[in-house]
Parts: C-alpha cells; sequence; structure tokens
C-alpha cells in the first residue's frame, strides 16, 4: 500500500535518505565520474518559424538532418502550441501531483489495460533499482472508440484529434487534471473556456519536416501511420534529500518512433552524445524532440535513437509531459523494417523486418533500461 502515494508520499513523511531501492548500483555511480568533462556544444534548438518559406524551410530542414542523425535529439521553439497553454499543463500537472494523497491513492493502478492510471516506475518489479518519480500514464489510440461513447473520465481526457495533434493533447492533459476535483486551476481569467484556444497540429508538421530530411516525399512518414498510436507520461520528480544516489529516469532510449517532451523550468535531462552526457537546457517555450528506435529502424540507421535520462535534484518538483509516437495501430500486424526508398546497394538494410505486435510485447514484460526488444540487427 505504500507505494500508492508515489515517491511524493515518501518525501512528504520527511524521510531524509533514500531508501535502499532506489539507490543506484555502485558501477553505475562510478561511471558518472567518467562521464563529467567540459563542453562547449549544445543540443540543437530548431526554430520553425519560417516553415513555410521555401528557402529557410532548406535550412530547417537541414538542422533536423544533422539533429536527428548526429544527437538524436532537438528542441523546437515556434512550433504554434501558445505559451499559456503549455504553462497551464505543467501548472495542472503539479497540482494533480500535489493533490491530497487519498485522492491520488485511488488513481493507483499498475493495470496494462487501463488507460488512465497514476504510479511510480512502470516497471517497479522487473528493474533493480527504482527511480526518483511519480507517473500519471495516458495510453490512447486511433482505433479507440469515440470520447463521446467512452466513461466520464475518458472523455475529458480525449479529443477526437487526441492521437495526430499533441498541441491538442497536451491540452486536453492539463484537462484531465479537472478530473481530480482541483478546479481552482482551471485559471480564473479563463473562465475554464480553454477550449477557445486554437492550435496549430505540429506534429504532421514536424513528421514532415523529418520525411525531407530523409530525403523522402514530406508526407511519407505521416502516410505510414508514424503520427499516430499515441501514448502520453507524465512524470512528476520531488525534491530528493540524496540526489547523487538516485536518478529520475534511468539511462535508456525510447522504444517507439518519436518522442515530443515538454520540460518545466528545473532542467535535469540529459543526453548521451560522444560518450559524455549533455544537459538539455529548459527553453521557455520549447518542446524536445527526440527520434525513438522505431524511427531508427525505418530510417535505417541514419536517424539515431540515443539514450537519455533525467538526473535528480534537491530542488522541485521537476515536471515533463512526454508523448510517444508509435505508429498506427494496423502497423502492428504488418512486416516493420527500413523503409524501402532508403536501401540501395550502397545502403543495405541494417534490420530484417520484425512485427510491432511482437516488438511491443518484449517491451513491455522488460524493464527500462534492458536492451532494446530488436534482435533484427543485420
Ligand atoms: C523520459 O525520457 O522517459 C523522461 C524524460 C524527462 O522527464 O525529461
Ligand atoms: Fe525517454
Amino acid at each position: 500500500d505504500d507505494t500508492k502515494t508515489g515517491v511524493k508520499g515518501l518525501v512528504d513523511s520527511g524521510i531524509l535518505n533514500v531508501p535502499k531501492i532506489f539507490i543506484r548500483p555502485a558501477e553505475d555511480l562510478a561511471a558518472d565520474e567518467l562521464n563529467s568533462s567540459q563542453k562547449t556544444i549544445e543540443v540543437p534548438v530548431i526554430d520553425l518559424s519560417n516553415i513555410g518559406d521555401s528557402i529557410w524551410r532548406k535550412e530547417i530542414v537541414n538542422e533536423v538532418k544533422i539533429a536527428s542523425g548526429e544527437w538524436g535529439f532537438f528542441q523546437v521553439i515556434n512550433h504554434g502550441i501558445p505559451l499559456s497553454v503549455l504553462d497551464e499543463m505543467i501548472e495542472g500537472l503539479r497540482l494533480f501531483n500535489e493533490q491530497d494523497l487519498e485522492l491520488k491513492k485511488e488513481m493507483y493502478s499498475r493495470d496494462s489495460a487501463k488507460k488512465v492510471k497514476f504510479h511510480s516506475n512502470f516497471d517497479l518489479y522487473t528493474s533493480k533499482t527504482a527511480d526518483w518519480r511519480d507517473t500519471l500514464q495516458l495510453t490512447f489510440l486511433d482505433s479507440d472508440p469515440d470520447p463521446s461513447q467512452m466513461p466520464p473520465v475518458c472523455s475529458i481526457i480525449l479529443g477526437q484529434e487526441f492521437a495526430s495533434q499533441f498541441g491538442q493533447k497536451l491540452y486536453e492533459i492539463y484537462r484531465a487534471e479537472t478530473l481530480y476535483r482541483i478546479e481552482s486551476c482551471a485559471t480564473k481569467e479563463n473562465g475554464g473556456n480553454l477550449s477557445s484556444v486554437e492550435f496549430n497540429p505540429s506534429l504532421e508538421a514536424l513528421f514532415e519536416l523529418l520525411s525531407e530530411a530523409l530525403g523522402l516525399q514530406p508526407d511519407h512518414l505521416n502516410s505510414i501511420g508514424c503520427s499516430k498510436g499515441c501514448s502520453t507520461v507524465t512524470h512528476y520528480y520531488p525534491p530528493c534529500p540524496q540526489p547523487e544516489l538516485t536518478l529520475g529516469v534511468r539511462k535508456h532510449a525510447d522504444a517507439g518512433i518519436l518522442t515530443v517532451l515538454l520540460q518545466n523550468h528545473m532542467g535535469g535531462l540529459q543526453v548521451l552524445h560522444d560518450s559524455q552526457w549533455f544537459d538539455v537546457h529548459p527553453t521557455r517555450g520549447g518542446l524536445v524532440i527526440n527520434v525513438g528506435d522505431l524511427l531508427q529502424v525505418l530510417s535505417n540507421n541514419k536517424f539515431k535513437s540515443v539514450k537519455h535520462r533525467a538526473i535528480s535534484s534537491q530542488v522541485g518538483p521537476r515536471i515533463s509531459v512526454a508523448c510517444f509516437f508509435s505508429g498506427h495501430a494496423s502497423l502492428l500486424d504488418k512486416p516493420f523494417g527500413p523503409i524501402k526508398k532508403l536501401i540501395s546497394e550502397a545502403n543495405p538494410p541494417r534490420y530484417e523486418e520484425f512485427l510491432l505486435k511482437e516488438y511491443f510485447a518484449k517491451f513491455f514484460a522488460s524493464s527500462l533500461d534492458s536492451k532494446p526488444p530488436i534482435d533484427y540487427y543485420k
């Protein structure tokens, strides 16, 4: 029953020492020493404002190509989602996590069939150590029924366009907190009338840039369903009394196609580049984009799925929202592999085709830091 209050519950109980289950293995802690050094380069930040101008667009596509191929990570600014929406999302999640523990406990679940669940560490029982964070997880597929047919909990969170427009998605998750009866958050100025905010469907635009960066027609990745099949994980990283002993999220690479991440101003996300950890500095209004294992496969290794982690801190909370795009549900039963147009004699396929259904089954049965579920390297 203790786990139901999450890591925040531990912090609120006044603990001064991190419980053993959260302590990183000694060899892990020692390896960190080797990784720290002076850095003069930074994770790329890409400005999307002039995406419609053909000259600028070429430049932007080139930046996306370099960032995806060399870093596997970049931030986008001027993506069209209003700053107020991003701020309200973070604030909504703060209120969700800081509400009465008893109410949160009611939401606690480890049932994979549940579409809305609160817990910490989805892999608590399969990994060696636990991470210093709490998680609210939302999973919806395009094949899900009309939101109006869903129980109230789901219809509040879901929008018609939920899975294809990440702006919409972020907004809807913000709305999720109203579920938990923290109405004070529905900002007084807006009178709770947030639905009047207009969104730029920027997710598909992003996949167009990625397609072009691969030398494909702009609609290629969208047409094969890349921007579909969305699940959202929101993290709350409470302050930690001994941050050097534990991590917010262990080193891992993302299993899906693409991840879009919103983070608050606290920082802590780090990416591995040239065997060193680089901070992804929070950029006001920025969204972090990263290539997942499946996009690495699709791109036949032109794009890299890169390991990353979130460190703990004595100050907090750090709050983040990750939207994982795993592809349209219809892809699950079809052979999945590198895009044929990217294959040539000079560029033979680096992967054999596999079934996404089996791939995801493996992923969810293992822990976050276990090896990727692709045994298909050629
Ligand atoms: C993750 O990569 O799983 C989460 C990263 C973050 O919270 O910044
Ligand atoms: Fe991740």
